[in-house]
């Protein structure tokens, strides 16, 4: 047990709440694989105006942040209880009340800056309101980046937090919170600490590189991604921070929550199945392939796509490829939203092919459960991926991921090589090299396997569905960390 263990979580998304990707998933279900593990682990986020509608309690209705010397934030504390996981919502109107919880639809929030760091700060105020003393204060991507930062500048004389360690997530690094250096007195960094070897880059100022210099132990959300933030190449342009902080670096891959992924119980898909009896995925298939206007045909191949539609995703090289992969009597379905360019591109694709590409372009959480259920092969072409929870979900629904070797999805998908002699261990495809050919000859691979090789299919399928990925030993690691730490 580890009742003796205080953790503060601070986010900036959380499933069920508020979601643009898989932290909003980490975020709820780390939290909750913690507290089953005994911790008292307590999550803060901000009260955004999409939570509105939930009412929660005002728990604290004065909480008074400062995020420099000079500048007080008059802030409220409202309170909700997820399955025993309590979270705090930070109150802020002139921050947290518009549309978007990152951007306008367009452009990034031009106070970001102020709107996250007076996030990270009330986690300080919020943990004294609370007489809550948090061994761990664990914070996840730029937006929360400047929690250890804050951690390391607190009072000498000050005992409340003098035994607290922080923990810093990179789920990912492509986003560092870089901003202009007017910021700095605002945030209240001192301009001491803008120098190359802490905030500054460039001539901005650059959050993450902060949280990797001030954090007492840095976490990349798998084994793969860790190492590839050491490489020049793969870093987002922060090797030379993450080597010299590298002693301090560990990579834990993240947990899926069957809880809400399980094709066995999953609510939002059209019938139930196992890998014991696949009827309900065939039935799946069909009224995905009927809801998209694909023709219902279960000899067809159908390769499903749920993503943020960004560069990260490798859509500039699996698009091309689709467009030449469709001559065949493959179907797509694709959910997404992101860039205008890639829905612009998809849509072109669905126009192009009529009949057997299907796009969706929103964000909806029940037609996400039905692709993965649906669909014989999910795309997951990422440039990068630091984890990666999709292919994972898919694997537990009998859908073979297709993935590039990178990152999270090198460490949790087995590939079927191109002989498929392995079709006993296999649990998915893979491919290495970023372009529209390594993608075309993967997709070809798929539909070959689908349509000539029907049985090693289902082998590979069950060895798929045979796949566990739990959190608890991922919050076993997590507790070990931070009873290092604390040690
Ligand atoms: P990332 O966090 O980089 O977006 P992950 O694979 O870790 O990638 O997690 C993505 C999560 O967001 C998954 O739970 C996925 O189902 C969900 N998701 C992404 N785009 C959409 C969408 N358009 N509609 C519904 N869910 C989506
Ligand atoms: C990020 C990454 C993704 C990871 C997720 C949760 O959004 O892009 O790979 O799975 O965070 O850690």
């Amino acid at each position: 047990m580890a009742s003796d263990l205080n953790v503060m979580l601070v986010a900036s998304e959380y499933e069920g709440l508020v979601k643009t990707g898989g932290l909003a998933d980490v975020a709820r279900a780390l939290p909750a694989a913690l507290r089953s593990a005994g911790t008292h682990t307590k999550v803060l986020m901000p009260y955004y105006r999409a939570l509105f509608k939930h009412q929660p309690e005002v728990l604290i209705s004065s909480l008074d942040v400062a995020l420099n010397p000079r500048d007080h934030y008059g802030c409220a504390v409202r309170h909700y209880n997820d399955n025993g996981v309590e979270i705090y919502l930070l109150e802020h109107h002139q921050f947290y009340d518009r549309e978007g919880i990152y951007d306008d639809g367009r452009w990034p929030f031009e106070d970001n800056p102020l709107r996250f760091g007076l996030l990270s700060k009330a986690a300080f105020a919020l943990c004294k309101a609370l007489n809550f003393v948090p061994d761990i204060l664990h914070a996840h991507d730029w937006q929360t980046a400047l929690v250890p930062y804050y951690l390391s500048k607190q009072a000498p004389g000050d005992s409340f937090f003098s035994h607290t360690r922080s923990v810093f997530n990179v789920h990912n690094g492509a986003y560092q919170g870089k901003c202009h250096a007017r910021w700095l007195g605002a945030l209240g960094i001192d301009p001491s600490d803008f120098i190359p070897e802490h905030f500054e880059d460039y001539g901005e100022i650059n959050l993450l590189k902060g949280a990797v210099v001030f954090a007492d132990h840095i976490v990349a959300v798998s084994p793969g991604y860790r190492d590839e933030l050491m490489q020049e190449s793969t870093s987002h342009g922060l090797w030379q921070t993450f080597q010299a902080h590298a002693h301090k670096v560990s990579g834990i891959l993240n947990g899926c929550d069957y809880g809400l992924w399980n094709p066995e119980h999953d609510e939002l898909i059209a019938a139930r199945f196992s890998a014991k009896d696949l009827a309900g995925k065939q039935q799946c298939k069909a009224v995905l392939q009927t809801q998209t206007q694909l023709m219902v045909n279960p000899e067809r191949p159908l390769f499903g796509l749920v993503s943020r539609l960004t560069d990260q995703k490798g859509l500039h090289y699996l698009i091309p490829a689709l467009h030449e992969f469709l001559g065949n009597k493959a179907q797509v379905v694709i959910l997404g939203s992101g860039d205008a360019h890639f829905s612009s591109l998809l849509r072109h694709l669905a126009a192009s092919h009529p009949g057997q590409v299907h796009f969706t372009e929103g964000y909806s959480e029940a037609l996400a459960h039905q692709i993965e259920a649906g669909s014989d092969f999910f795309m997951m072409p990422s440039l990068f991926e630091p984890c990666g929870l999709n292919q994972i979900y898919s694997m537990r629904y009998g859908t073979l991921p297709i993935v590039r070797s990178t990152g999270g999805l090198r460490d949790t998908v087995v590939p079927l090589a191109v002989d498929n002699h392995n079709a006993d261990v296999a649990t998915g495809l893979s491919f290495d090299a970023p372009s529209i050919e390594a993608t075309s000859m993967a997709l070809a691979h798929a539909f070959e396997l689908y349509t000539q090789h029907p049985k090693v299919f289902k082998q590979v399928q069950q060895n798929a569905m045979a796949q566990r990925f739990e959190w608890e030993p991922a919050a076993a690691a997590y507790i070990e960390t931070y009873r290092t730490l604390l040690a």
